[in-house]
């Protein structure tokens, strides 16, 4: 490896919470001007150093480095004015805040006769939103920007601060494809202007895109740091998890039951879709692909009881059904995982075994107000076990999960009623290799039970290789409905993009 300017280095960096290490004497060091992948399973401790550059944490022991010299971050504006901005894993930004008071929150702000000068702070930001090419209005509140945009206020910021390194902790998790598109083209662009960037990401794809070189961790420990073009993603996995992960895809076909489980006829909520009909068989999965508007996750919601005013007919069993509410849906047997699991699946200030125990406590109920906790709590830690969630135990807060191991706690919950129908919206998302096969060897296990599952996913391959047939939808329509056999990447995006269907080949709508 040749020999280059190091902009920020990791000397012997431990953190413990309690009794959890969560890095261990870490020692590295990321190269000036370059974009450094930072990858690791689930609780590996990427976001942990991540916030001690932020001054989130402070190390237990050891320290950093800075642009060749050590420094003592002890919170966010510290860590700014070092020259490192971060766009952190959960809500980058102040919600109620404007855009332009977002980038220069903390900054010494213009000032015209004693007053700030809110005309030059909102100029300043356009001008570096222009620098972005991207349109965003610097008196947007930022709650209303999307996920992209609140990133890319970030990003702005970084500029204005003429940041050294910028810090990305999964940025698209919540981007689509054409957000994350604009996004490498942005951060190609910085690079060329001399900026480092430290990415992490749980998606090798992107890594592969993007990283000049990587390095992983593994169980709070440094492992090793390669160039990308020396990288195979056998290797990088090896790296991550320490030992093979093969068939990332292993999906099981069985033989679907003779009567659907769930038939849906024109199912049309106003301005979100119309006219959705289908059926669902016991020991199928059921795509639904999809660009972004399409409507596919709000199908599912409508299912679980999400739109009261949801119109067409539900069937389960044959029986006609009307669910005013989930709890309704949850009684027929219908489990659902959100795709935005942090705001949508979780209660901050509850424990582990509480998140995850939710909906047993319904089922468990023995009189009016009356629950096991101790059966709870049994029941919990088997799910801990079965979907290997690192946890110091079941009373933890939720917080103290690292981002993916809270996943699986809404994923562990939602299976826990043993449903009949599971709908997943994103199950994979966020989540590392090994969990993802996990998931996948599940899918397998609930329609080998004879349950019907209906798949969302914003990662085309996973829904392609574990569907038996699959939905394109395109503006909150069906366009068509393919078995695995007819099924291929090209015929499904065409689809989902709303490619004239009579072109293409072999295909009935
Ligand atoms: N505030 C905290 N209190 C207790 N334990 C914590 C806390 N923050 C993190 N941990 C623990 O430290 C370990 C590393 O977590 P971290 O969030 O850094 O992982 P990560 O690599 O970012 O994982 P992911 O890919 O799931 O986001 C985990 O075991 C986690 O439970
Ligand atoms: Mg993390």
């Amino acid at each position: 490896m040749t020999p280059t300017t190091p902009i920020i280095e990791f000397r012997d960096i431990s953190k413990n919470f309690g009794g959890v290490q969560a890095l261990r004497n870490v020692n590295f060091a990321v190269p000036q001007g370059e974009i450094h992948a930072l990858v690791g399973e689930n609780g590996a401790g990427k976001s942990t150093l991540i916030r001690i550059c932020g001054g989130v944490y402070a190390p237990s022991s050891g320290g950093l480095r800075f642009d060749g010299r050590g420094v003592n971050i002890r919170n966010v504006h510290e860590s700014r004015a070092a020259g490192i901005s971060i766009v952190h894993q959960e809500i980058p930004i102040c919600p109620h805040l404007t855009a332009a008071e977002n980038i220069f929150l903390g900054h010494p702000l213009p000032r015209k006769n004693g007053l700030v000068d809110w005309n030059q702070v909102n100029g300043r930001a356009r001008a570096l939103f222009d620098q972005l090419q991207v349109d965003i209005n610097p008196k947007a509140v930022a709650s209303r920007l999307s996920i992209a945009q609140q990133q890319l206020v970030v990003i702005a910021q970084a500029l204005s601060l003429n940041s050294k390194l910028l810090i990305m902790d999964e940025p698209t998790s919540a981007l689509n494809k054409e957000e994350t598109k604009h996004l490498f083209k942005i951060l190609h662009q910085l690079r060329r202007q001399g900026l480092t960037i430290l990415y992490v990401s749980h998606k090798l794809e992107e890594v592969f895109e993007i990283a000049d070189r990587i390095t992983a961790l593994r169980d709070g420990e440094y492992i090793d740091t390669i160039l990308k073009s020396e990288a195979t993603p056998d290797n990088i996995v090896r790296l991550m998890v320490g030992r093979e992960v093969d068939n990332v895809f292993p999906k099981v076909h069985h033989q679907p039951t003779n009567a659907p489980l769930l038939s849906a006829k024109n199912l049309t909520v106003p301005g979100l879709f119309e006219d959705v009909s289908f059926e669902l068989f016991g020991g199928e999965v059921l795509g639904l692909v999809g660009l972004q508007g399409s409507g596919t996750s709000e199908v599912l919601r409508a299912i679980f009881g999400h739109y009261p005013h949801l119109l067409g007919e539900l069937k389960i069993k044959g029986d006609a059904v009307k669910f005013r509410s989930s709890l309704e849906a949850i009684k027929h047997g219908i489990a659902y995982v959100p795709a935005d699991r942090q705001i949508e699946g979780l209660y901050p200030h509850m424990s582990v075994r509480d998140n995850g125990g939710l909906l047993l406590l319904r089922l468990m109920a023995k009189g009016p107000g009356w629950i096991s906790l101790k059966q709870l709590s049994q029941r919990m830690t088997a799910k801990i076990k079965q979907f290997n969630i690192r946890t110091a135990s079941v009373n933890a807060p939720i917080t103290s999960l690292s981002g993916g191991n809270q996943q699986k706690v809404v994923i562990a919950r939602t299976l826990s009623t043993d449903p009949l129908i599971v709908l997943l919206d994103d199950p994979t998302r966020g989540i590392d290799v090994g969990a993802k096969s996990e998931v996948h060897q599940i899918l397998n296990q609930l329609t080998a039970r004879g349950c019907g599952v209906i798949l969302v996913s914003s990662e085309l391959p996973e829904v392609m290789a574990m569907s038996d047939r699959v939905i394109a939808m395109y503006r909150g329509q069906v366009r068509a409905t393919l078995n695995h056999t007819e099924a291929n990447h090209e015929v499904v995006m065409g689809l989902a993009t709303g490619a004239d269907v009579a072109t293409m080949t072999g295909i009935t709508a």
